[in-house]
């Protein structure tokens, strides 16, 4: 059977899959890169995973990540540059003016942008800016810069390696909702004034049996703007235990990510959130749910596996 990575090469598309540094041998290190050609760092990009301390880095699982990709031929997405959690304490804890954040967003994003560059292909610049609603988030970031600090992030990005692609990133914006609109107006507005934008991250953290019904014409609507779109980290919970009933159902939800995906040219791939039910947020996040990701906890494919493979055009 051709691994996943192989039929997404033959139809245009990326297939990924979010990554723990510490966990690449083995078992889950063969899977990561047989059936994956692109990764994503789980946590090991975050600003207070790699500036603990301030000045102090740690980039120890972040390159080894790029490292395993490299060697694997996979290409890396860096998660994330900007975002309101998994921040250091001396950030999230300091009084900023305007000036000072100002500068210290800047060098953060030039620091890790910098380091990587030529060797991350596409950047999460900003995670999860917008609220329910459609309103901005009020971040450290949004409050203390004020609107524009996506715009300048992105340009602060595009300086520091010109040629990865950058997004904006976030979740529940897979379907048409006063979410995804703002994120569509966002779009739309730094793209008229010139900023650079490259395309918009779908998180898509999906619960079984709710796929959006508007997703294909949701991706279609950024697409027709003139950005890509990737699905950046798919996961379908449900809640335990996982009957067959409930895996037949999540492999039919995968399958509908992956085919509207395949039915929209500007949609990149789709990346999942950890490979394997062993590597997951989801349990320890909401107590009671699970069996989210395409493999089950001893790494033998689910239902959901097959289902990627024959969207993809496997057998
Ligand atoms: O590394 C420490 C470890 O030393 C300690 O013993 C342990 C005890 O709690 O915590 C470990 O840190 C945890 C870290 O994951 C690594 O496992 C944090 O507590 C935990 O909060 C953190 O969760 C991450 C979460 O982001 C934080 O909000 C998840 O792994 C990660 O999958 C998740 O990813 C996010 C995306 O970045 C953005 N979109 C949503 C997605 C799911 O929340």
């Amino acid at each position: 059977d051709t691994p996943l990575r192989g039929l997404a090469e033959a139809k245009g598309k990326v297939m990924g899959t979010a990554v723990t540094g510490s966990k690449l041998t083995g078992t889950y290190g063969e899977i990561a890169a047989r059936e994956f050609n692109w990764l994503t760092p789980g946590n090991a990009m975050k600003w207070g995973s790699v500036e603990p301390s301030r000045g102090t880095y740690n980039w120890a699982e972040a390159d080894r990540i790029v490292d395993f990709a490299e060697t694997h031929g996979q290409q890396v997405r860096g998660h994330t540059l900007l975002w309101h959690q998994q921040n250091p304490g001396w950030l999230t804890n300091g009084s900023w003016t305007k000036d000072r954040l100002s500068t210290v967003v800047q060098d953060h994003i030039a620091t890790e942008v910098g380091r990587y560059k030529g060797r991350v292909a596409a950047w999460d610049v900003v995670n999860e800016p917008f609220d329910e609603d459609g309103t901005y988030r009020p971040t450290l970031f949004r409050t203390t810069l004020g609107q524009d600090y996506i715009a300048q992030a992105l340009t602060w990005a595009r300086a520091a390696d010109p040629g990865a692609k950058l997004y904006i990133n976030d979740y529940n914006v897979e379907g048409v909702n006063a979410k995804s609109t703002a994120l569509y107006d966002l779009v739309k507005s730094l793209k008229e004034r010139g900023v650079p934008i490259d395309g918009v991250g779908l998180q898509a953290h999906l619960i079984v049996g709710q796929v959006p019904s508007t997703l294909r014409q949701n991706i279609q609507r950024f697409a027709d703007l003139g950005v890509d779109v990737a699905i950046t980290e798919l996961d379908i919970r449900m809640q335990l235990p996982a009957t067959q009933a409930k895996l037949t159902q999540q492999a039919a939800d995968y399958r509908a990510v992956l085919n509207a995906c395949v039915a929209v040219a500007r949609c990149t791939g789709v990346t999942v959130w950890g490979f394997t039910d062993s590597d997951s947020w989801i349990p320890d996040t909401f107590p009671g749910q699970g069996a989210a990701t395409p493999y089950d906890e001893n790494y033998q494919p689910k239902p959901a596996y097959h289902a990627i493979a024959e969207a993809l055009g496997g057998t």
